[in-house]
């Protein structure tokens, strides 16, 4: 283990898509790559802190000297992050499904020709806003992310509030901005003292920067 500034300091990061099933070939997904998140947690290992990773089906490549949790859905990583706690600092980079299909199919939905199939939905658990609120054993820092395509601080901005976590780190997923599954992000961190934007820069300069951050929050 790397010696550093976050040396015995444990932070969990979640990370990656969730995967919703619809029946057993079939599922909701969405667009993370984990890029970010991966970079997040190897910028943490650099920097001396244990790192529990706690990822969906991601297309980004797994951190090294991690404990890996590997997770399908929203309700898994939910549990996976209550069996990582307690820890120093939480990152939730991950972007969980909202809603999963609430009652998945246990065999494929075949076609018929009484018309088209319905999905009702379930509301997932929110995973930051929960632990953010953690009577007991809450971590001492708290970061969530906000992926937004308008009023991006605005709407980040009274994110925090409402999940009540310590820090947002707002992005512009915009698909102009090329930020989803590419490897740059320009974000915008907010905390307690208000809205710092970052120039644009590789995602794991953004790891890095993060990483030093929350090092000396601790
Ligand atoms: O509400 P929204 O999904 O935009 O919030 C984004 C932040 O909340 C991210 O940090 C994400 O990891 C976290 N989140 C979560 N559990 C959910 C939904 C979002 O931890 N069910």
């Amino acid at each position: 283990m790397k010696v550093g500034p976050l040396s015995g300091r444990r932070v969990l990061v979640t990370s990656g898509p969730t995967h919703e099933p619809i029946d057993p070939v079939r599922y909701i997904a969405n667009r993370s790559s984990g890029a970010q998140g991966t970079a997040i947690a190897e910028a943490m290992v650099a920097q001396g802190a244990e790192v529990v990773f706690v990822t969906g089906p991601a297309e980004a490549g797994r951190p090294h000297g991690v404990h890996l949790v590997e997770v399908e859905t929203a309700q898994e990583m939910m549990q996976a992050v209550q069996g990582a706690l307690p820890v120093d600092a939480a990152i939730f980079s991950a972007a969980v499904a909202d809603w999963r299909v609430a009652s998945a199919s246990d065999s494929k939905i075949k076609k018929t020709k009484q018309g088209l199939p319905t999905l009702e939905f379930a509301e997932n658990p929110d995973i930051l806003a929960t632990v953010s609120q953690m009577a007991m054993g809450r971590p001492k820092l708290v970061v969530g992310f906000a992926a937004e395509t308008d009023d991006v601080i605005d709407n980040a901005t009274s994110k925090r509030e409402r999940k009540g976590c310590d820090w947002i780190v707002a992005n512009d997923v915009s698909p102009e901005t090329g930020i989803m599954g590419g490897t740059e992000n320009a974000v915008t961190l907010i905390s307690d003292s208000g809205a710092e934007a970052w120039p644009r820069m590789g995602k794991r300069d953004v790891a890095r920067l993060l990483a030093e951050r929350v090092a000396k929050a601790l």
